[in-house]
């Protein structure tokens, strides 16, 4: 088997690499290389040449910034899948980098540079709030996801099932493990004392396990996987979506659950909340209270799960986030939902 390229910052790899690929033009040097922005999981890097500027993303079979920590290899292959199907539809494309070479062998994306972008993630400050038009481009982008790209309509599949499986456990488990390797005192001081009636609730748990069921099973819409403001990019020209790498065909109450959990968690009005749900409503079905669970479950793996965000709320709003979503998860009635299977007769659910 041939061995895998292992991409660094180094110019001279770089080049050598991009030579090996056929991917630079007669006459191209690379003149710099540099981190483009914050990431956890992949190695992405920003190329400079005498040319033109582009990213690269390379996934390893660990997390980069955890190296002790397993994720599939492959997962930069689904996130080109998810180009692959959004590429036939013009208005959710233009609001993504252009995909514009993929190397299966070595786990290598090669895309279009979004220029000295920042994500979203400035919304957990205090004070930050997302205005009209970037909350109706972001919700916009997500429904016509959920309504152009469907099972029905496309003939593929993308289980994505590792990615899926690890984001499974990161929400729906070890979040409510009491020992998770995670010091909620270091997160915010008092925070251990919060989480531990909700660790101890069988009654929650039982519920979030069902919901976890749902999570795995397959739907019948194309989502993003990880719509977060960790993966919305304020561009010179507007707000781009990135990172697709948790995408699969599921239901949209969990893509919505988990954006208005964040825009909670971010501390907007509630207007803003309200607005979010009116302008993907008006677009899209959404059953709410499916929609709901969702966002509880998001709420309770940022707040005392493993992937914490730079929250600035205190701990007293915390504690009502929690208890909110309590509510929610704890009076969850499974027989009033729809049934979360969906079955296509012309499609086989294979592992990928
Ligand atoms: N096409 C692009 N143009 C400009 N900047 C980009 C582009 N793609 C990624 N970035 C920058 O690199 C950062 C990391 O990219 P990305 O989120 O795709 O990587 P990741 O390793 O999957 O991150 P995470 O750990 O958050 O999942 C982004 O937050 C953004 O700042
Ligand atoms: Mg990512």
């Amino acid at each position: 088997m041939k061995s895998i390229v292992h991409l660094t910052a180094n110019i001279e790899t770089v080049e050598k690499y991009l030579h090996s690929q056929s991917w630079l033009k007669t006459g191209e040097k690379i003149t710099s290389t540099e981190v483009p922005g914050d990431g956890n999981m992949n190695f992405t890097l920003r190329v400079k040449t005498n040319r033109r500027s582009f990213i690269l993303k390379q996934s390893r079979e660990y997390v980069e910034k955890y190296p002790q920590v397993e994720a599939p290899v492959t997962r930069t292959l689904r996130e080109a899948e998810f180009y692959g199907l959004v590429s036939g539809h013009s208005n959710l494309k233009s609001k993504m980098p252009k995909l514009l070479k993929v190397d299966e062998q070595n786990y290598v994306l090669f895309l279009e540079d979004l220029g000295e972008a920042t994500d979203y993630t400035f919304l957990y400050e205090k004070g930050q709030i997302l205005n009209d038009d970037e909350l109706a481009e972001i919700i916009t982008f997500a429904a016509d996801l959920h309504t152009k790209l469907t099972r029905q309509d496309s003939k593929k599949n993308l289980p994505n099932r590792k990615m899926r499986e690890l984001n499974h456990k990161h929400i729906f488990i070890y979040p409510f493990l009491e020992e998770n390797g995670l010091d909620l005192d270091a997160v915010l001081p008092g925070l251990q004392k919060v989480a531990e009636p909700f660790k101890s609730d069988e009654n929650l748990k039982g519920k979030i396990e069902k919901l976890g069921k749902r999570y795995l099973e397959e739907g019948n819409s194309l989502l993003h996987g990880d719509y977060f403001p960790g993966s919305w990019l304020k561009s010179t020209d507007g707000i781009r979506i990135i990172d697709p790498e948790f995408c699969f065909f599921g239901e949209p109450e969990f893509e919505i659950g988990v954006t208005i959990a964040h825009l909670n968690m971010a501390n907007q009005p509630e207007e803003i909340v309200q607005k979010a749900l009116r302008y993907y409503k008006e677009r899209a079905p959404l059953d709410e209270k499916l929609r709901q669970q969702y966002t509880a479950v998001e709420i309770f793996r940022r707040i005392l799960g493993l992937a914490q965000l730079p929250l600035t709320i205190p701990l007293q709003k915390r504690q009502e986030l929690l208890n909110e979503s309590f509510e929610v998860l704890t009076k969850a009635d499974y027989s009033e939902l729809p049934s979360a299977i969906y079955h296509h007769k012309n499609l086989s659910i294979y592992e990928r």
